[in-house]
Order: structure tokens, then C-alpha cells, then sequence
């Protein structure tokens, strides 16, 4: 399914800090979010987004809502509308005046879906953990133990097998590190240790 949004610019610079509280964002989820393994992903995303945002970035408390909301939300419209993804929910949270970082990482979570390059952190960030997360998950449902115990090494394992979870894509991955300047075994460890937790 791919959908080229034909623009690079996203929201009105104006309503720069401006966000759904929780509960309103998990209304919109919830409302528009019927797959429950859909929305297991973007949980798991939404997380994976606040713990990098505080960890890595040393972000505020402020700055980590606003990551984790562009993870919670970013495939809100696939559930409903899978043709429409991801312009609906561009278009819901420029009609709620919302702050333009969030829906730029939103619009660039696939660029070569969306035509949007991932540029800011939040961007480049919520790419990576896209994709790679959605393998590990699929990894840890055929293990005894879940996540527990599991090692870089498996994941890689995994991810070498091209029939395993065959439909994530692992250039994307590849490239989401390349462009997010991480090494690929730094980030399955972090995915590991945070997802554990959702
Ligand atoms: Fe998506
Ligand atoms: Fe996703």
C-alpha cells in the first residue's frame, strides 16, 4: 500500500508545542484503532519513542509526550482507512492545530511510501523503530518466554531469514539506522529492553 502525501510541509509553524492531552489522543486511538495487534505496535512504538526521547535525547517531560504521541498515533488511520494512510491522520491533527514535528515524523514514518524524508530526530527515529520493532515482536511471539532472555543475536538471526516476517522490509531498516546514525545492534538491544515493558 503506498500513498505519495505530494508535500514536504506539515502543519502551521504557530502551533508549535501544541498536543492532545492522553486522553484525548487515546480516544482517538481507540476510536479509530479496532485491530488490537495494531495497537499493541503503536504502544509499543509510542514507548520505545518516550524511552529514546528521555534517554537518548534528554528530553523533557513536554518533548516526551510529543514523541511518544507521534509513535502512539502514527499508523492510526492504516486500521479503517488502509488507502488513506497516512494523509487522515496528517489532516486530523492539522485540523486540531497540532505541533508540526509531530505530524512531519508521522508523515516521513515511510518515506518511500509517504515521498517524506525522515530530517528531524523525532523523524528519523520513529522510522527506525517502525519496522524493527514489528520483526522483534513477531520474534518474541514464538518464544517460550517472550522477550525474556532474548539476545541481539537472535534478532539478527531473524532478520537474516528473509521468510521470517517477510513483509518488513529490511532495507528500510538498514537505512533507518544509516540515517539515524545508529548501529543496528545498539538499537535491537534498546527495542529489547524497552519492549519488554509495554
Ligand atoms: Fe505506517
Ligand atoms: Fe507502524
Amino acid at each position: 500500500m503506498s500513498l505519495q502525501l505530494g508535500r514536504t510541509s506539515f502543519g502551521n509553524a504557530a502551533n508549535a508545542g501544541n498536543v492532545l492531552t492522553r486522553d484525548a489522543a487515546m480516544q482517538l486511538f481507540n476510536s479509530w484503532v479496532l485491530n488490537p495487534k495494531l495497537q499493541l505496535h503503536m504502544l509499543q512504538v509510542g514507548h520505545l519513542m518516550r524511552c529514546w526521547a528521555a534517554e537518548h535525547e534528554m528530553l523533557d517531560d513536554a518533548a516526551q509526550w510529543r514523541w511518544e504521541m507521534a509513535g502512539l498515533l502514527h499508523d492510526a488511520d492504516w486500521d479503517q482507512w488502509p488507502t488513506e494512510h497516512c494523509r487522515k491522520i496528517i489532516e486530523e491533527l492539522e485540523s486540531r492545530n497540532i505541533d508540526p514535528e509531530i505530524i512531519r515524523a508521522i508523515a516521513s514514518h515511510g518515506h518511500v511510501y509517504f515521498g517524506v524524508e525522515p530530517v528531524t530526530r523525532m523523524d528519523k527515529m520513529l522510522y527506525a523503530f517502525d519496522e524493527l520493532s514489528g520483526l522483534i515482536h513477531a520474534y518474541a511471539l514464538m518464544r517460550p518466554n517472550r522477550y525474556e532472555a532474548m539476545d541481539v543475536k537472535g534478532v539478527k538471526k531473524r532478520l537474516k531469514e528473509k521468510t521470517f516476517a517477510a513483509n518488513v522490509s529490511r532495507e528500510d531498516i538498514a537505512d533507518a539506522c544509516t540515517r539515524a546514525g545508529i548501529v543496528l545492534d545498539d538499537l535491537i538491544a534498546f527495542i529489547i529492553a524497552k519492549q519488554a515493558t509495554v
